[in-house]
């Protein structure tokens, strides 16, 4: 059997240019980790500010947070999973890659009527969405939340379990081809926030009351006109820069009109192994339930990683992006 494997890696941050697809070796197994030969691989915007160098990380890098594949060889002091078993996983890096070493803390088996590329595209993002609605904030019936990128990957599962549980969804986007999936995602109100102003319209749309929540993971454009279309004692949850760094806040801003400013990370929400099987539960559920829709927007393969870069960052994603490996 081959010790190397392919991988898409970076020696130093920068633009897509730095994306190198080559052989490296493959890892070998730890008594207390799995090996994956992966099958699918989770692209998120999160990557690209690996690679950019927004976020800090050691370089080399094999960058990816999460995939989905068949368990090749599992360490000695492992329980719960065989060779052969159906994976997703979260991982800190290193899953654009061939094979990963995963941490079972944060693995799950994929249900025997889940197709995996549906499992890989639901993962990432919807314990995002799954954990955001329940823990960043509570969204109840009711209640009224802007969902903004409303047709993203993240943004349609928040949009749809936002509705799940009860609330009135007002969604942005940038046009009208994404309008419609946003509201074939549940979105009962669209604001065009690229031409339209937020807060006037959201005034408009709920009769001066705004909004309970806003859940942002466009960031720095964003970022103003979610906090004016908030009520009062509502909560904004500032998940990503999708446009870039949101500015400093002074916590005297927030007190004016008594707003939660909530900044989550779903990795810090899926830490223990109970927390992580418990959220993928409710997860797999949903999916399996029909309740939770899970659209692929793009397939790439594992080679074609900066091309997928290219598109995210273009800001083109309908939906979850895969590589194929
Ligand atoms: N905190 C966490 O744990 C966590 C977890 C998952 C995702 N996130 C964040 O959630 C956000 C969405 O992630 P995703 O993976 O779901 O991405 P996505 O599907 O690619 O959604 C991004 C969308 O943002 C909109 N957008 C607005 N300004 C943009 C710009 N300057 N460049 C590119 N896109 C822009 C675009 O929609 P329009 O064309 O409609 O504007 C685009 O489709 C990111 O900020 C990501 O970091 C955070």
């Amino acid at each position: 059997m081959s010790s190397t494997m392919k991988a898409i890696r970076i020696e130093k941050p920068g633009d897509v240019s730095v994306i190198k697809y080559l052989d490296i070796p493959k890892p070998q197994i730890e008594k207390n980790k799995i090996l994956v030969k992966n099958k699918f691989v989770g692209l998120n915007f999160l990557e690209t500010y690996f690679r950019t160098g927004l976020f800090k990380a050691s370089m080399p890098l094999v960058l990816g947070h999460e995939g989905a594949g068949i368990v090749e060889e599992v360490g000695s002091d492992v329980t719960g999973f065989e060779v052969g078993s159906r994976v997703v996983y979260l991982s800190s890096h290193n899953a654009y890659a061939e094979y990963i070493l995963v941490d079972p803390v944060n693995a799950a088996i994929v249900p025997e009527q889940m197709a995996l590329d549906t499992a890989s595209a639901s993962l990432l993002q919807g314990l995002t969405a799954v954990t955001f609605v329940k823990r960043a904030y509570n969204v109840k019936k009711g209640d009224i939340v802007l969902v903004h990128a409303a047709a993203g990957g993240t943004g349609q599962l928040l949009v749809q379990l936002c509705k799940h549980y009860g609330a009135t969804v007002i969604g942005t986007t940038s046009n009208e081809e994404k309008a419609k999936l946003a509201t074939d995602a549940g979105a009962d109100h669209i604001i065009y926030y690229t031409r339209e102003d937020v807060p006037t319209r959201v005034k408009e749309i709920t009769n001066g009351q705004m909004v309970n929540a806003v859940f942002d993971g466009v960031g720095k454009s964003t970022f103003q006109a979610s906090f004016d279309s908030l009520r009062r004692c509502g909560t904004l949850v500032s998940f990503g820069n999708a446009s870039g760094v949101i500015p400093k806040v002074e916590s005297s801003v927030l007190s004016e009109k008594e707003i939660a400013l909530v900044s989550p990370g779903v990795f810090n929400y899926v830490r223990t192994r109970e927390e992580f099987t418990e959220a993928c539960s409710t997860l797999f559920d949903l999916v399996e339930s029909g309740s939770l829709k899970v659209n692929i927007c793009k397939e790439f393969d594992l080679k074609d990683a900066a091309d997928a870069h290219r598109f995210i960052e273009a800001g083109k994603t309908t939906g979850k992006i895969l590589l194929r490996v």
